[in-house]
């Protein structure tokens, strides 16, 4: 199992969301040597109206490449799923704090399983609504967008709530934001406490990946 990049650094996470699916392990060989991790987004249709792919795709994906697998679940019932995805080569299972009723309980489930924990917030929920759990994960995801598709834009907001959140957060725990990230974004939301940065249609819907992640790198290191 791989370890989440320990704090200090700021990490630029492709999603592949935004990949070409008929050549995904080529598309992810692209951008392999300028990050540690690579996001992975998993929707079922029902806690986001879009369904996106399983466990089989990270399965298949896997032993193409070394980085981190960040599991990203949109889905409703992450305690039911989050074995298949460990097993499929995931080492971060993220899940949101609004599909489930006791957060603290699928923590533990996800803790068992060896990997690492996240749990994400959609633009609505009050950050104040991860108090109780915020302790027990390794990483808090705000979501810069409502998830579900790629190539939304940011949300203005986003920046005063990493903020909020941030202040919540043990230093040993990283910051990831998802949604809209691009060179313009990245170092606002950097400036404002983030340092992992969900990047699907800033990378994989450009000609060159790799530079796409280097200009995001540079601009996110603008004001750090
Ligand atoms: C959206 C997903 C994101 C998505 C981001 O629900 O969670 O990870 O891939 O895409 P961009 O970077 O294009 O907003
Ligand atoms: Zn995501």
């Amino acid at each position: 199992m791989k370890k989440l990049p320990p704090t200090g650094t700021v990490e630029v996470a492709p999603s592949i969301l935004s990949a070409d699916f008929s050549s995904l392990s080529e598309h992810i060989s692209q951008i392999e040597s300028c990050v540690n991790i690579l996001h992975i987004d998993v929707m079922d249709g029902h806690f986001v109206p879009n369904i996106s792919f399983g466990p089989v795709v990270i399965k298949k994906i896997r032993p193409h490449s070394k980085l981190f697998f960040d599991t990203h679940l949109m889905i409703s019932e992450p305690a039911k799923y989050a074995d298949e995805f460990v097993k499929a080569g995931s080492d971060n299972i993220t899940f949101h704090l609004e599909a489930v009723s006791d957060p603290a309980e699928v923590i533990k489930v996800i803790r068992d399983l060896g990997v690492s924990v996240g749990i994400s917030i959609k633009p609505k929920t009050p950050v104040e609504s991860l108090e109780s759990v915020i302790a027990d994960v390794d990483m808090v995801l705000l979501m810069t967008v409502e998830p579900g598709f790629g190539g939304q834009s940011f949300i203005p907001e986003s920046v005063e709530r990493c903020q909020q959140l941030k202040k919540m957060l043990r230093p040993d725990q990283r910051l990831e934001v998802d949604g809209g990230i691009d060179c313009d974004t990245a170092p606002k939301i950097v400036a404002a406490g983030a340092d992992t940065l969900v990047a699907g249609s800033a990378v994989f819907a450009q000609k060159e990946p790799a530079k796409a992640v280097q200009d995001i790198q540079k601009a996110a290191a603008v004001l750090t």
